[in-house]
């Protein structure tokens, strides 16, 4: 018998996904795990489960005594080796739910391979088990099928990176995992070294400053799939560690770049999903994503845009409007498609989130279906003014057009914030839809009110945009910067620039950043010398794995696309990481550890 080397092996001639009508006849050999055991008075079915499939097993106590005692044994998860032929099934039990279910296999010889307990939740139950569960058994959770399902998306995501990269010429370069800190904007973990007592390396937040070193060496085009480590407060999209497809090539622009990453992207679609997405992708400077839709990235899946409506509000005898705008700040609007429709507690709920979202309050105004406006403050508005705000908003009748009064970004994100919640409330986004937009233009530099001083938008060395470099003495936060990020359904999946390739300029950012030269020496005086030796202008881009997966798989949390995640605690429930360590290994590594 032909034997195939991507299944066959000392223990198997086939998966469990493999047979068919075709094999009808041979005598086969497969492992499982067992799945469902039925006993048919004469007949036990098994249905043997792997990663490939399922397949039916008749064991037939009748004719094979050893085959009987067996059938008495196993339970759910036993590991089963079983040999024997593979028939046809009887007319009326063709599963046609199932890849293998026109045959049966009719068991000659099976063997108990191991034994399992009782499993904490049951595998084939519709309902998931609980989240803690899943963590806790994660093993247990890849058998149940979703989770793995997941992986194997990934793994083709993650290989249809590396084929379209390596066909361009890029190159898989490993960088450090210990090393010093790269700044993109979280907190890093540490690792103390036991040979350099009180000295630490840290773990990478990104392999940014070794690609540009790659660069600088002419490396030309780099690319790593790689996991980055950042100790941040953790959310859906967010776990301590992740993984980036990280991205850096010399002599480009950014088109050069965004090119590249689309190409990538259809790619990926490809061979995931079996999408064939439009490009090019729609771009978007960053102050109109803020004004539009209150956010750097945005869910272009659906309307609802919001508008600044301050100089007409400026006419109103609404004290909450006249307040803010007498105190610099803004009145920003959004319609509510067909939210005319919500009773008097949707409004208070929505009321509730605006203020849970740090607002001060939300007001509200109805259209009728006959245009007309209700709401308590209709009456310190002119007729021609609500008219004007409604055209602003390109509201109709049948819409709920909401206000926040305050500073800017908190309209900006109040509102942003509940476009995305109702936009997925109403039904506005579907599966299967997929609305990619390029944030351009964002500010270098982003002003710290409690630092007092700037910090970067991107990271310290990303390029500050030709043309507004003169400005980076006189009026640093004007100063637009050379990046993009690539947003995919109100998610960033991906963010980059141009870097700076001289070294005045980045010792100019530095200082934009408050960062002396001394400290700039001791931090990234490695980079500084870099740029003294000829660096060519580069630039890159690095996308999250982790996020695009969500995305592709329709999960809400990255957690279910990840083998071994983290909790909300960057606790891992399976090992019990982070975990003590003995008074040994402290005084190896020179700590002590402060009880207080
Ligand atoms: P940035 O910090 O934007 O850029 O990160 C790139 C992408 O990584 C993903 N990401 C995360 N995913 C999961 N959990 C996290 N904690 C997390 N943090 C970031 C996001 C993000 O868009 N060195 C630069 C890239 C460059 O300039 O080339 C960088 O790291 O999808
Ligand atoms: P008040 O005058 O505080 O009773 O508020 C009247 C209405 O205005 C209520 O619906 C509040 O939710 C709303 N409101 C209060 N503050 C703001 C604000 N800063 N922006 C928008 N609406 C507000």
């Amino acid at each position: 018998m032909a034997t195939d080397p991507a299944v066959t092996t000392a223990y198997r001639t086939h998966t469990c996904g493999q047979l068919s009508a075709d094999h009808v006849g041979q005598t086969v050999t497969l492992v499982g795990w067992v799945h469902r055991r039925r006993d048919h008075g004469g007949l036990v079915f098994i249905d043997l489960r792997d990663r490939y499939g399922v397949t039916q097993v008749a064991l037939n106590p009748q004719i094979d005594e050893a085959a009987h005692e067996l059938a008495h044994t196993i339970r759910s998860e036993f590991v089963l080796q079983i040999t024997g032929e593979v028939t046809r099934r009887p007319e009326g039990t063709v599963n046609p739910r199932l890849a293998t279910g026109a045959v049966e296999i009719y068991a000659r010889t099976a063997r108990i391979l191991a034994s399992s307990q009782t499993p904490p939740f049951v595998l084939e139950a519709d309902e998931p088990p609980s989240e803690a569960m899943k963590l806790k058994y994660r093993y247990l959770e890849m058998r149940r099928g979703p989770l793995l399902e997941n992986l194997i998306l990934r793994h083709k995501a993650a290989a249809a990176t590396r084929r379209y990269l390596n066909d361009l010429g890029f190159l898989d370069i490993e960088t450090p995992m210990l090393t010093k800190s790269t700044p993109e904007g979280a907190r890093d973990y540490l690792v103390p070294s036991r040979v350099n007592p009180g000295s630490f390396y840290a773990l990478p937040q990104s392999p940014q400053l070794f690609k540009q070193l790659l660069m600088v060496a002419g490396a030309d085009r780099y690319y790593q799939i790689t996991k980055c480590f950042r100790d941040e407060d953790l959310r859906a999209d967010r776990q301590p560690e992740f993984t980036q497809i990280d991205i850096e090539m010399s002599f480009v622009s950014e088109e050069d770049i965004r090119t590249l990453c689309e190409g990538l992207i259809k790619t990926i679609f490809a061979a995931t999903v079996g999408v064939d997405v439009a490009i090019p992708f729609a771009t978007l400077p960053y102050k109109d994503a803020m004004e539009r839709y209150g956010s750097d990235k945005p869910d272009l899946r659906f309307g609802m845009e919001l508008a600044n409506v301050s100089d007409l509000a400026g006419a109103c005898e609404f004290k909450v409007m006249k307040d803010a705008l007498a105190n610099d700040g803004a009145v920003r609007g959004m319609p509510v498609t067909g939210g005319n429709a919500f009773s008097r507690k949707d409004v208070d709920d929505l009321t509730a989130e605006a203020i849970r979202l740090g607002a001060k309050g939300l007001a509200w105004i109805r259209i009728n279906d006959e245009g007309e406006f209700v709401s308590p403050i209709v009456k310190f508005f002119q007729p021609e003014t609500l008219a004007a705000i409604r055209d602003r908003l390109n509201a109709k009748p049948g819409d709920l057009m909401i206000f926040v009064a305050d500073a800017a970004k908190v309209g900006f994100d109040v509102l942003g914030a509940l476009r995305v919640s109702l936009g997925k409330k109403l039904g506005f986004v579907k599966p299967g839809d997929y609305a990619f937009v390029w944030i351009t233009d964002f500010p270098l530099l982003e002003w710290d009110p409690e630092a007092k001083r700037f910090g970067a938008m991107h990271h310290p060395f990303t390029s500050p945009k030709d043309e507004d470099m003169a400005l980076l003495g006189a009026d640093p936060g004007a100063v637009r910067a050379r990046a993009y990020d690539l947003a995919l359904n109100g998610v960033e999946i991906g963010g980059g620039s141009i870097r700076i390739h001289r070294e005045d300029i980045q010792e100019q950012m530095f200082a934009a950043l408050g960062i002396g030269a001394e400290e700039a020496k001791v931090k990234f005086g490695f980079l500084l010398d870099a740029l003294k030796f000829g660096a060519p202008p580069h630039g890159g881009i690095a996308f999250g794995l982790d996020r695009l997966t969500a995305i592709l798989t329709g999960c809400d949390s990255i957690r279910d696309v990840i083998a071994f995640p983290k909790t909300q605690k960057a606790t891992c429930l399976l090992t019990d990481a982070p975990g003590e360590v003995d008074k040994k290994q402290l005084k190896e590594l020179a700590l002590k550890r402060d009880l207080a």
